[in-house]
C-alpha cells in the first residue's frame, strides 16, 4: 500500500500557512484568524492570531447538536466494578451544568482551576467545564505528593480546586483530600474554594467555608435549570497549563493554547491515528499526563469519536487480559498506551493466553509513546495482535507527535526502534554541539526548526524567560527537544535518550535533579546523586547514592529507608524511588562535576571507559561494589 505521507509532508513544507489553514477547516471558529501565523507575536510567533473560538464547543456542543445520541465517553472501572456511558448530549448537559456551578463560585475567563482527580468521567467533565467558560485548567496527577501539588498551587494561583475524595489503586485507596488539605496549608497561594466529589469508597472531611460538595451544587444547579454557555476565547488564549518535570524541583508549566491545539489534534486523529467520527479510541493513560489531555479528552472528542476513561491497570485488574477485554467489550478500534503497559502484560502472560478469550476482530492498531519502544516489546505486540504497532515520539511540550507512522495517510514501512518520520509541521534536524547538522546515522541533539507547529507550547506559564532559556537558547532558531538520537538515510528518527537529567519511569517523566533536592534535604546527607538505571518493566528506575555527613553514626540502612520514604512523601509514589545506596564518596571530575553518566553505565552493565578528567578512579570501583545486589 502506498502512503501519502511524502506528498503531505512536502505540501506542508512548501506552504505551512496554507497547510494549517486547510486543517483549520475541521474546527468551528467564532471569528476566523487575522493571520494563520503571526511571527510578530510570542517567542517564535503565534498560530491563528486574532481568531476566536471555544474548545468545549468544538469537542462537545457541535456533536451534541448533530449526533447527540453518539457515545462520547465510556467509563470502565475494574477497580470499583463500575461502568457508565455518556452520549454527546449527556456530556453537554453535565459539562454545561458544572460550568454554571463553577462560574457561580466566581471562576471567570482567564482564571486558573486546579483539577486533582482520578480516572473518572467527572475529571473529563471538569476539564471541559473550564474550557467552556474560558478558565484555564491545570490537572495534577494523583500519584504526586502534597508538596508537588503545593508547588503547582503556588505557580498557577488557582481560584478553585476541583477534587475527588480518593483515587483507587489496586493495593489501596489513595485519599486525595488529606493530600489536598496539606498542599493548601503548604502553599502561599491558597484557592478560595474547593469543589469536592465524594466517592462512595471514601468520604472526606470538609472544611466549612472553603469546601463545597460537588454533587449537592450540581443537583442545585440542575434543579434551577442553570447551564453555562460557551464563552468565546482567543485562539491564542491558554486552554490549560500542564506541569511537567524540569531540571530542578520546580516543574515547568507548559501552556497550551485553544486554537492551535484543536487544529493539530483534529489533524492527528484523521491522518496519524486514522480514526473516523463515531469510532472508539482508547488512550490508556491518565488525565494527569499530556497523553490524557490530548488523547483521552480533547482529540477524540474534537473528532467526534468515543473516548474511554479506564480506571484500572494493564495487569492485576484483575488479570493481564484486562486490555483485551476492554477492546472486545467496547469495540475499541485504536489503543494508545505506553510500552511499559505491554511489558507488564508480557511479563505476566508471555504467551498471551488471555488474548484467546476475547474477540479482537474490530481492533485496528496499537500506538505506543511516552518512552522508548524497545524492539522486543514491539515485536511481541505485533506477533500477538497482528495489527500495526506504531511507535510515535512526542513530549508534554509538543502536545502531539513530533514523529510517527501516519496510519491515516497510509502506513510507512516499520523499522523497529524508530518512531518513523517527522510529522508535517516539524522540521526535525540532528545537530552537533555547535548546532551544525550531522550526517545520517550520526548521533546528535534533536532539534526542531522554529516555528513549532500549532498545538505546541507557545511559552511556560508566567515564565517567558525560562521558556526561552530552556528551549530556544541552546540552538538559536531551533527548539531543543533535549532528546538525543539520529536520523537514517530514509528520514527515520531514532530517539536514544535525554540530554538532560529527565528520566522515564513507567512512561512517567521525572527529574533526577528534583529527587536530588529531596535527598540533599535529609539532615544526615552531605552529598548525593540520582541516576536512572535500566529496568526490565518500567524502562528506567531511579537509584540514589548518598554520602553521609562526617560524624553521622546512625545505621546507613535506616537512613536509606528514611530517604526512600522522603521521596515518596515529597514527590509521591509515582517517583517509584526504591533504591538508596550509601557510599563513601561520589565519582567526580577534577573540577568537581559528579560523573553521573559513567555511574549509569556501570549500573546498567554497559561498556564504559575511564573518564580522562576523573579525580580518583578508585571511586568508580567503590560504586560498582556498592551496586552489587541492589539492582
Ligand atoms: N494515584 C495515586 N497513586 C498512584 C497513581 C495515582 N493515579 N498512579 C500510580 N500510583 C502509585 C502506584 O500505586 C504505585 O505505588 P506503590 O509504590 O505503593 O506501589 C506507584 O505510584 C508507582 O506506580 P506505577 O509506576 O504505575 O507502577 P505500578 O507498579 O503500580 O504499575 C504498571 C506498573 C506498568 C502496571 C503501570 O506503570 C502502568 O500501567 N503503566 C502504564 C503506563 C502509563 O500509563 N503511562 C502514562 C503515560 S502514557
Ligand atoms: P513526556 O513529556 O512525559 O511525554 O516525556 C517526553 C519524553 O519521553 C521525550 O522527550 C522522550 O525522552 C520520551 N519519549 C516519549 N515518547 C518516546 C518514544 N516514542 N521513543 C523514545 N522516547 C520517547
Amino acid at each position: 500500500m502506498s502512503s501519502r505521507y511524502h506528498e503531505t509532508y512536502a505540501q506542508w513544507k512548501a506552504d505551512p500557512q496554507a497547510f494549517w489553514a486547510e486543517a483549520a477547516n475541521a474546527i468551528d471558529w467564532i471569528k476566523p484568524a487575522d493571520k494563520v501565523f503571526d511571527p510578530s507575536q510570542g517567542a517564535y510567533g503565534r498560530w491563528f492570531a486574532g481568531a476566536e473560538c471555544n474548545t468545549c464547543w468544538n469537542a462537545v456542543d457541535r456533536h451534541a447538536a448533530n449526533r447527540g445520541d453518539t457515545l462520547a465517553l465510556i467509563y470502565d472501572s475494574p477497580v470499583t466494578g463500575s461502568k457508565r456511558t455518556l452520549t454527546y448530549a449527556e456530556l453537554k448537559d453535565e459539562v454545561a451544568t458544572l460550568a454554571a456551578v463553577i462560574a457561580d463560585m466566581g471562576v471567570a475567563k482567564g482564571d486558573r482551576v486546579i483539577i486533582y482527580m482520578p480516572m473518572i468521567p467527572e475529571a473529563v467533565v471538569a476539564m471541559l467545564a473550564c474550557a467552556r467558560i474560558g478558565a484555564i485548567h491545570s490537572v495534577v496527577f494523583g500519584g504526586f505528593a502534597a508538596k508537588e501539588l503545593a508547588t503547582r498551587l503556588d505557580d498557577a494561583a488557582p481560584k478553585l480546586v476541583l477534587a475527588a475524595s480518593c483515587g483507587i489503586e489496586p493495593n489501596r485507596v489513595v485519599q486525595y483530600k488529606p493530600l489536598l488539605d496539606e498542599a493548601i496549608a503548604l502553599a502561599s497561594n491558597k484557592p478560595a474554594s474547593v469543589l469536592l466529589l465524594q466517592r462512595r469508597q471514601c468520604e472526606a472531611a470538609m472544611q466549612p467555608g472553603r469546601d463545597y460538595d460537588w454533587a449537592a451544587l450540581v443537583a442545585k444547579a440542575r434543579a434551577a435549570g442553570k447551564q453555562a454557555d460557551c464563552v468565546p476565547v482567543l485562539a491564542t488564549d491558554p486552554l490549560y497549563v500542564l506541569y511537567t518535570s524540569g531540571t530542578t524541583g520546580k516543574p515547568k508549566g507548559v501552556v497550551r493554547d485553544n486554537g492551535g491545539n484543536m487544529v493539530a489534534l483534529a489533524w492527528s486523529m484523521t491522518n496519524l491515528y486514522g480514526v473516523a467520527p463515531g469510532e472508539v479510541f482508547w488512550a490508556a493513560s491518565d488525565v494527569g499526563w499530556v497523553v490524557g489531555h490530548s488523547y483521552i479528552v480533547y482529540a477524540p472528542l474534537l473528532a467526534g469519536c468515543t473516548t474511554v476513561v479506564y480506571e484500572g491497570k494493564p495487569v492485576g485488574t484483575p488479570d493481564p487480559g484486562a486490555f483485551w477485554r476492554m477492546i472486545s467489550e467496547h469495540k475499541i478500534k485504536v489503543l494508545f498506551t505506553a510500552p511499559t503497559a505491554f511489558r507488564a502484560i508480557k511479563k505476566e502472560d508471555p504467551k498471551a493466553e488471555h488474548l484467546k478469550r476475547y474477540d479482537m476482530g474490530g481492533f485496528r492498531a496499537l500506538f505506543l509513546a511516552g518512552e522508548r519502544a524497545d524492539p522486543d516489546t514491539v515485536q511481541w505486540a505485533e506477533d500477538i495482535l497482528k495489527v500495526p504497532v506504531i511507535d510515535h515520539w512526542w513530549q508534554t511540550e509538543t502536545g502531539w507527535a513530533i514523529a510517527g507512522n501516519p496510519l491515516g495517510l497510509g502506513q510507512l514501512p516499520v523499522k523497529h526502534g524508530s518512531p518513523t518520520v517527522a510529522m508535517p509541521g516539524y522540521d526535525v534536524q540532528i545537530v552537533d554541539e555547535g548546532g551544525k547538522p550531522v550526517m545520517p546515522n550520526q548521533m546528535g541533539s534533536i532539534v526542531v526548526k522554529l516555528p513549532l507547529p500549532p498545538g505546541c507550547l507557545p511559552t511556560l506559564w508566567h515564565a517567558d524567560d525560562r521558556f526561552k532559556e530552556s528551549y530556544l537558547a541552546a540552538y538559536p532558531g531551533y527548539y531543543n527537544t533535549s532528546d538525543a538520537g539520529f536520523m537514517d538515510e530514509d528520514g527515520y528518527l531514532f530517539i536514544m535518550g535525554r540530554t538532560d537529567d529527565i528520566i522515564n519511569v513507567a512512561g512517567h517523566r521525572l527529574s533526577t535533579g528534583g529527587m536530588e533536592e529531596v535527598l540533599a534535604s535529609h539532615p544526615d546527607v552531605a552529598e548525593c546523586a540520582v541516576i536512572g538505571v535500566k529496568d526490565s518493566l518500567k524502562g528506567e528506575q531511579p537509584c540514589g547514592f548518598v554520602v553521609l555527613k562526617a560524624g553521622v553514626n546512625r545505621s546507613p540502612l535506616e537512613i536509606e529507608k528514611e530517604i526512600v520514604q522522603l521521596v515518596r512523601d515529597r514527590i509521591g509514589p509515582v517517583a517509584a524511588f526504591k533504591i538508596a545506596i550509601t557510599v563513601n564518596r561520589l565519582p567526580k571530575t577534577r573540577s568537581g562535576k559528579i560523573l553521573r553518566g559513567t555511574m549509569k553505565k556501570i549500573a546498567d552493565g554497559d561498556e564504559w571507559s575511564m573518564p580522562a578528567t576523573i579525580d580518583d578512579p578508585a571511586v568508580l570501583d567503590e560504586i560498582a561494589r556498592a551496586l552489587e545486589g541492589k539492582i
